[in-house]
């Protein structure tokens, strides 16, 4: 749903940073709208953002406005969210001091919609006490601060005070716009593949990438359940605001999945749990032997799922996937009374690693083709179909 994100950007050179955040979230169809202190239109120019946004840039307090409306009131009544971003030492210490003498302080003063602040200035500057005690105290007061990151800036000097990138604050603001429709669910999702030591140096896994699993967690944690990702290895960064629990093998995986299974109200097992482990762990590495070949004995992982399904209770909604290289809906549709499953989720084996997916949804009494599309949207349209399951139980 298209929101109105208040930008507020201060006197820091990470101003170029929010030339991107503007873009992508303009992209997205929200309506942008920034505001600049003096100090940030040194940076970036307001035509900058004017160019991006289609919105015309505020920048003084005494400009009256297009329309009568008094200028700071209606743009801190009509945002959903603000970011100040990059937020100057200066600027902190004026919103912590109650100070409001020009259009972005007036607006952070005024509004009732959440502020997020991403503090962005030398490793110093940040570590100074003041500013630490300005942060907590705002923190405090339900200001809500988005830590800098660590590396090489501007200023020459390594340390705290990078601002964070634009993806991972666009991200940030996205969450803070989740919907309620899933508040006070409980979602617990596995996801990426599991590995199965041989020796110290070797494992059997899969190609599984983890990307629908955490596309999931994401869409559910957006619409705002408590969610917790059981995720084998992969290189993805878990979704905001989810509990998230790294483990290896699958007997891991099933362990945590036992924990936390009954206390959920949605189960998605995502997971290309391993189905086989080897019998035997080797201490020392597997030393390679005269031209001979090597004969591995594995064994059967438990199937999770299907463990799940056993013990479902009442009113517990229990997803799974079925990957198959050949009679796809027959064998999901197997799967779906076999493990005792609420909707299952069948999948091309194409898609196994890559970034879209091209699935078909299916319950007890339908079947629909989703047409291709890219994992995050995919993952939306995954969890509308699972609203509207729990409404119709
Ligand atoms: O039976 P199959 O392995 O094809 O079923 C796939 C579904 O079962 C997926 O949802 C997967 O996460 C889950 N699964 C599991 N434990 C296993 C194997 C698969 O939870 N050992």
């Amino acid at each position: 749903m298209r929101k109105n994100i208040l930008l507020g950007i201060t006197g820091g050179i990470a101003a170029y940073k929010m030339v991107e955040v503007a873009s992508r979230l303009t992209k997205l169809g929200h309506s942008v709208h920034v505001v600049m202190t003096e100090g940030g239109t040194r940076f970036v120019t307001p035509l900058t953002f004017q160019s991006i946004t289609h919105n015309s840039v505020e920048t003084d307090l005494f400009t009256p406005p297009e329309h009568y409306n008094v200028k700071h009131i209606s743009l801190a009544d009509a945002a959903d969210v603000c970011l100040i971003a990059p937020a100057t030492a200066n600027f902190i210490g004026k919103i912590a001091g109650g100070i409001a003498d020009d259009l972005l302080s007036t607006i952070v003063m005024a509004t009732e919609a959440p502020v997020l602040i991403a503090p962005s200035m030398n490793v110093h500057m940040f570590h100074n006490p003041i500013l630490q005690d300005n942060l907590s105290y705002l923190r405090d007061k339900g200001y809500k601060i988005i830590e800098p990151g660590t590396g090489v800036l501007a200023c020459g000097y390594q340390g705290k005070g990078r601002l964070p990138e634009p993806v991972e604050l666009v991200e940030r603001i996205l969450y803070e716009l989740r919907s309620r429709e899933l508040a006070g669910k409980k979602v617990l999702v596995t996801a990426g593949p599991t590995r199965e030591p041989l020796d110290p140096v070797r494992y059997l896994s899969n190609y599984s990438s983890g990307k629908m699993g955490y596309a999931l967690a994401r869409a559910a944690s957006f619409r705002g359940a408590e969610v917790i990702l059981i995720s084998g290895p992969t290189t993805l960064t878990p979704p905001l605001g989810v509990r998230y629990i790294s483990v290896k093998t699958a007997r891991e995986m099933e362990r945590e999945v036992k924990k936390y299974a009954p206390e959920q109200d949605i189960i998605i097992m995502a997971a290309a749990v391993a189905d086989y482990r080897p019998v035997e762990f080797r201490a020392q590495k597997i030393k390679k032997g005269d031209k001979q070949g090597l004969n591995l004995e594995l064994m059967p992982n438990p199937d999770i799922l299907a463990g799940v399904g056993k013990n479902k209770r009442e009113g517990q909604l229990l997803i799974g996937f079925a990957l198959e290289s050949e009679n796809l809906i027959e064998n999901a549709l197997k799967k779906l009374e076999k493990k005792n499953l609420d909707m299952i989720i069948a999948n091309d084996i194409s898609a196994f690693a890559g970034d879209e997916n091209e699935v078909t949804v299916i319950n007890s009494t339908e079947k629909e083709k989703l047409p291709r599309m890219e994992k995050s949207e995919l993952a939306d349209t995954i969890m509308d179909r699972v609203i509207r399951l729990i409404a119709k139980n």
